[in-house]
């Protein structure tokens, strides 16, 4: 049950990166978190990240070929990149959007997600843990579909 989580850009730079909205936790950490919760729920957790959208789209496109379900932080990408929004919208698996901080609670500019209408649903707002919720929805989901 293998399942990919896709991080956008600047998302590499966690720890470092205006930790007091992010949380002091490194990319590292979100990976090894990642990895570790994905195995006590039976599943294979492939975490990637990039600053370039054609290589998300890329990523995107793979996850369609192998009905692959997704776990997504867009990043800055969820704002504005209808190129992503376009490709996730193929996936027949489970979509899910997470962020880690609660874009509704800051700016304007980050009230909008282009990718939130095609995704399964969105978890916002709970730091690195969005990404533990997200991982058990994906996990539901599949039991869901067996059963
Ligand atoms: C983010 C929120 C986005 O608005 C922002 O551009 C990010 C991170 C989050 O995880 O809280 O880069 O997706």
């Amino acid at each position: 049950n293998r399942v990919l989580v896709l991080n956008g850009p600047n998302l590499r730079r966690l720890g470092t990166r205006e930790p007091d909205v992010y949380g002091a936790a490194t990319f590292d950490d979100l990976v090894a978190l990642c990895r570790d919760t994905a195995r006590h729920l039976d599943l294979h957790a492939e975490v990637r990240q990039t600053d370039d959208e054609a290589e998300m789209v890329r990523w995107v496109h793979q996850a369609a070929d192998e009905r692959l379900p997704v776990v997504i932080n867009p990043a800055a990408f969820t704002h504005y990149s209808y190129a992503l929004r376009d490709a996730l919208a193929q996936l027949t698996a489970p979509l899910i959007e997470v962020h880690i901080s609660n874009p509704a609670a800051r700016e304007e500019f980050r009230h909008n997600s282009v990718v939130a209408g095609v995704a399964t649903g969105t978890i916002a707002g709970f730091g690195l843990m969005s990404y533990v919720l997200a991982l058990q929805a994906v996990a539901e989901l599949i039991a869901e579909q067996k059963t």
